[in-house]
């Protein structure tokens, strides 16, 4: 028999002796809180199959948004669902749109933690897709220009609310060719030259995003969208997309969905210098509350793991539902 002399459990045995050589520590720094916001008064609407998350009015948002303040989270990403869609996502350019309305209203009520505005049309069209529709297609050009569009209205808009140029960071989540740098023009021709973008640049035709689709009443009216977000299967397209994004002038780059896609993050990291956001989706964070609450799992525990696998694989951003829980544990812990 042969025996080692390294011996590597022995740096195991203890918690103070595994936190002297830990290598990977999640931080509430690095936490995105999701939100969702609808028009209206006094509305918290559950969503069921993303138990502890609602579509919230203004006045309830402001809450949860101040609750997530107080706990050291450092940005919300909004999600807006209109009263009102059409073919041609009409209430996303609005001024006073309910993404607009909401971001006013956190600028003025909570300054201090940064809003980012999900940028995408899904949420405000009456066929569900991420742009416009030509021949039952989803049309690249004329949703540049809609994209554009709004994100200069969104900004412009905060603007005039706040002392703070603009929503603090704009992440164009529709996966259009071309998108980044139409944006990047859009807001630095109206004077929002310090505004970063967030790209959603390796986003995945995924299922993950069940859950969400019900939150944001989004789901597509026909067909699906593997036209436009990427195949599963691949990872050195991953590589060309975030490429071309960063070209573009993306400021952050984003791999969606997280957990399945430790290995796209992992690549990113090592490919890029660039900050890596990484979106722990909502059907991620479905399957662990299920879970837990049939007793199969700890759910506690399976959120740290997972959160914590997310930064080792090289994500310095995760956008997460369990932003809250995680930041109230880590603050116990600390
Ligand atoms: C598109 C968008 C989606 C998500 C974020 N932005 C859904 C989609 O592409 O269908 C999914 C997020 C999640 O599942 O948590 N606006």
């Amino acid at each position: 028999m042969f025996f080692p002399a390294y011996r590597p459990r022995r740096m195991r045995r203890n918690e103070n002796l595994r936190r002297l050589i830990r290598e990977t520590k999640l931080s509430v720094d690095d936490l995105v809180h999701p939100l969702f916001v609808v028009p209206g008064k006094g509305v918290k609407k559950p969503i069921h199959s993303m138990p502890g998350n609602f579509q919230m009015s203004v006045d309830h948002l402001l809450k949860e948004v101040k609750q997530s303040k107080d706990l050291g989270i450092p940005a919300v990403l909004l999600f807006g669902i209109p009263d009102e869609k059409d073919e041609l996502a009409s209430g996303a350019v609005r001024k006073d749109g309910i993404i607009q309305q909401a971001v006013r209203a956190i600028k003025d009520r909570v300054p201090d933690i940064l809003v980012i505005t999900d940028l995408c049309f899904c949420e405000y069209t009456s066929h569900g897709h991420c742009g416009c529709l030509k021949d039952g297609d989803v049309d690249n050009d004329a949703t540049l220009e809609m994209l554009a569009e709004t994100a200069v209205s969104q900004a412009t808009e905060t603007a005039v609310s706040q002392a703070k140029a603009g929503a603090d960071i704009v992440a164009p989540s529709a996966m259009m060719d071309g998108q980044i740098e139409a944006i990047r023009d859009g807001l630095d021709e109206a004077g929002f030259e310090n505004t970063p973008i967030m790209a959603y640049s390796a986003k995945y035709a995924s299922c993950f995003y069940g859950p969400f689709r019900e939150a944001a009443e989004s789901a597509p009216q026909f067909g699906d969208r593997r036209g436009y977000q990427m195949d599963p299967a691949n990872s050195d397209e991953a590589v060309r997309e975030i490429g071309l994004d960063i070209e573009e002038g993306a400021d952050i780059v984003m791999v969606k969905p997280a957990l399945p896609y430790l290995d796209i993050i992992r690549r990113a990291r090592e490919e890029f210098d660039h900050p890596i956001a990484a979106y722990n989706v909502s059907g991620e964070f479905a399957m662990i509350k299920a879970a837990a609450q049939m007793g199969w799992l700890d759910g506690e525990r399976a959120m740290m793991e997972s959160l914590t696998a997310i930064k080792r694989a090289g994500a310095d951003i995760i956008l997460t539902y369990f932003a809250p829980e995680a930041a109230k544990l880590l603050q116990k812990q600390a």
